[in-house]
């Protein structure tokens, strides 16, 4: 494990947490007392505070980067030179141009590469995605994400060269891998519209943002975050078909709302702003945030030689979206997703969403009366003509 803050303990809980097979043997932190404090609670047997002596040591066979974003590809350098499997926590590189070099590099030495996209693990969001590539929803048309919290944990993370952006970057990369997913991850991302400002901190990055990610397909992917919201972390996903429609609420208002006066003060859920008054707990947040699920295919997929769902090629498009997001909110403008390197199809054009009723008319729509009678609106074919039918 390289990394022994939050996201690393977290990490280590979901694969030490239940009767796992899977060990972490080894721990990099930046301070000896972090990596003291991680090896004891998770029985490290090598601790260290060189990056390379842990990603070298001959029991590690796979390595976990859980390290504040530029040391995201000097690490992933690192494991490619010692042909160490990699997994790499989001986002992957803090631009395209960074992950692509990553991707290239783990492709190259041969090794593996997992994207630690744990939203895209989640039981409601794997459900989700199992129902919507079934074809209950029909054609997907809408994909909407959105991770609001009150801002990240860390003083890295507020700065924008070490974090490579704001809650964009952040943030934003979950919500447009899920709908990355939802769309179809073989459909193009074409263009991008966004809008981001720095409403509240006094960071140089933006705290809130909201774009638009049109995909070849004629779909659409909408994301919103921001640091600034208050009230806990609001992880939302819909997707609209042409068939039917999904609602998740992955934190807040999961059905699990509960009240104390605030006396034993505990822990209550990720981000959570209050340990008094009516709460909102996670049943388990290991499990409910997708680690679980994300370790199980990462590992699986090492066994049995294939790629995982979420894999290095995914974090680099996930970057693409988001630097032409970036540049959106600089020139107002759509700007292309620049994808120098693309594996999914070419040339999708928007299906017609035309259905025929009969010979001469479309259907647009049909719906019961509260009279008992079925209304009919149809479309002459010939003429174009507006029209309705009860019947
Ligand atoms: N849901 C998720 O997937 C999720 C959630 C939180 C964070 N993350 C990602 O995990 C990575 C680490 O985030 P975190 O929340 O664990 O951060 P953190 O600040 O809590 O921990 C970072 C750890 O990295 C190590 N480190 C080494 N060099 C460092 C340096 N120069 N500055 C700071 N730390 C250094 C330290 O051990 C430190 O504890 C980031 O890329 C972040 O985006 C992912």
């Amino acid at each position: 494990m390289l990394g022994g803050g939050f996201i690393g303990r977290f990490y280590a809980e979901s694969l030490q947490g239940q009767r796992s097979r899977d060990k972490v043997v080894a721990i990099y932190a930046r301070r000896e007392e972090t990596a003291q404090k991680f090896a004891a609670d998770y029985g490290c047997t090598f601790q260290s505070t060189d990056m390379e002596a842990v990603i070298a040591h001959p029991d590690v066979t796979l390595v976990c980067i859980a390290l504040p974003n530029n040391l995201h590809a000097p690490a992933v350098a690192l494991c490619a030179k010692h042909k160490k499997n990699v997994v790499c926590t989001k986002p992957l590189g803090r631009t395209a141009a960074e992950a692509l070099t990553m991707m290239q590099q783990v492709e190259e030495a041969g090794i593996f590469g997992g994207y630690l996209e744990d939203l895209c693990y989640s039981p409601k969001f794997l459900k989700a995605l199992e129902t919507v590539k079934s074809g209950s929803l029909g054609r997907i048309l809408w994909a909407k994400s959105r991770e609001t919290h009150p801002g990240p944990h860390s003083d890295w993370f507020w700065d924008k060269e070490q974090a490579g952006g704001g809650c964009m970057l952040d943030l934003g990369c979950h919500c447009v891998e899920i709908a990355r997913n939802f769309i179809g991850k073989d459909v193009r991302p074409v263009e991008v519209m966004c809008w981001a400002a720095t409403q509240v901190k006094p960071i140089d990055a933006e705290d809130h943002a909201i774009a638009l990610v049109k995909y070849e397909n004629g779909a659409i992917g909408q994301f919103e975050v921001s640091w600034t919201f208050r009230g806990g972390m609001d992880l939302r996903d819909e997707v609209m078909g042409t068939e039917g429609t999904i609602w998740i609420n992955n934190f807040l208002r999961t059905g699990f709302e509960m009240f104390t006066t605030g006396k034993a003060g505990d822990y209550v859920a990720e981000k959570a702003e209050s340990d008094a008054g009516w709460l909102f707990p996670v049943g388990d947040e290991v499990n409910d945030l997708g680690y679980n699920h994300m370790f199980t295919d990462m590992f699986r997929a090492v066994e049995e030689g294939r790629d995982a769902a979420e894999t290095f090629y995914d974090g680099y498009v996930v970057n693409a979206i988001l630097d032409a997001a970036y540049k959106s909110a600089e020139t107002k403008q759509w700007e292309p997703v620049n994808l120098p390197v693309w594996r999914g199809q070419e040339g999708l054009t928007q299906a017609s969403g035309a259905v025929e009723y009969d010979a001469d008319h479309y259907l647009i729509k049909e719906e019961m009366t509260h009279y008992g009678k079925k209304k009919l609106i149809l479309k002459e074919k010939a003429s174009g003509k507006i029209i309705e039918r009860e019947v």
